[in-house]
């Protein structure tokens, strides 16, 4: 297997700066060492020209209502990263993304679900299922499965919309801090989550067998998305929002390992902010996780 790594360096949909330092960091990390030892082929494709915030104004898109900070420069970047996404995967590769806020999904689900049926599972604190007119914040960041299902005002914008990915397919695990208007699409939906009280009550594998079962029933592939704050933040301190009672170290890898032996067609690894990481910490994290996805073991 060969993996495809694709830096895509943005800070548009975060709340703070410094996120865009992610795909160094984990390089710097180790990443092509550690996905090596995982017994897959690193090919590094660099990092997507992404132009710097303070150029742009945050408030140009303009919306029938509500407020996405950055949306057309994040329209932009999410648009090429969809086609290098894409392209991958007709050559037969496994993408990897490196955020970069987790605004960047939109690109990559979007590539991903360009010519095949896609499923996914999204590990992180954050349902990110906020439209323009529900976000408490205005950053993309929130947003990005609400764009890919084509809610609200993004059923309009073709570039954020991910054409063969479904609610019935995506999968929400270790939820603990939900908005509203998230909790009554999640609901309304039939998007399936788990919250850490579920995996308090039924523990990790369970609860990822069950998602790995629900993402991948009737497509023909598996995304994994990978928000760094979906660790608990003793474990993941460089994320931009962190919330206490996340997963522990352990259950993170178990996670991976599960999905490892499910098979990944895509993933990301986003939300590493090293302005607020202690020694890189987060970064490693990040790479040696991507690795147990990728199918490392110890024996
Ligand atoms: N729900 C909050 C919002 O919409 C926080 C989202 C955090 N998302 C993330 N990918 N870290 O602003
Ligand atoms: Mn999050
Ligand atoms: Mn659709
Ligand atoms: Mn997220």
């Amino acid at each position: 297997t060969t993996v495809r790594i694709i830096g895509a360096p943005t800070d548009y949909g975060a709340n703070r700066r410094g996120v865009d330092m992610g795909p160094s960091a984990i390089r710097y990390a180790g990443l092509s060492d550690q996905l090596s030892r995982a017994g897959v082929e690193p090919v590094d494709g660099g990092d997507l020209a992404v132009p710097r915030a303070e150029e742009r104004d945050p408030d140009h898109e303009t919306l029938p209502s509500g407020t996405a900070k950055f949306l057309r420069e994040t329209a932009e970047v999410c648009t090429r990263l969809g086609d290098d996404v894409a392209d991958s995967l007709a050559a037969g590769e496994t993408p990897l993304v490196l955020g970069g806020d987790h605004s960047v999904a939109i690109g990559t689900l979007s590539g991903a679900a360009r010519e095949a049926d896609l499923g996914a599972i999204w590990f992180d604190a954050h349902a990110d299922l906020n439209t323009p007119e529900t976000s408490p914040s205005g950053n993309v960041h929130g947003m990005p499965l609400a764009a890919a299902l084509g809610y609200g005002p993004f059923a309009e914008m073709d570039w954020a919309h991910a054409p063969r990915f479904r609610a019935e397919n995506l999968v929400l695990v270790g939820l603990r801090s939900v908005d509203p208007a998230e909790r009554e699409l999640i609901a309304g939906r039939g998007i399936s989550a788990y919250t850490m009280s579920d995996i308090d009550d039924r523990g990790i594998t369970t609860v990822v067998e069950e998602a790995i079962e629900t993402a991948t029933d009737g497509v023909d592939g598996l995304h994994v998305s990978l928000d760094l704050d979906w660790l608990d933040p003793t474990e993941a301190p460089g994320v931009g929002t962190p919330v206490r009672g996340g997963v522990t170290y352990r259950e993170a890898h178990s996670a991976m390992e599960q999905v490892a032996d499910a098979g990944v067609r895509s993933m990301e690894l986003v939300e590493v902010n090293p302005t607020l990481d202690s020694h890189n910490e987060t970064a490693e994290l990040a790479t040696e996780l991507a690795a147990s996805a990728f199918g490392k073991t110890v024996l």
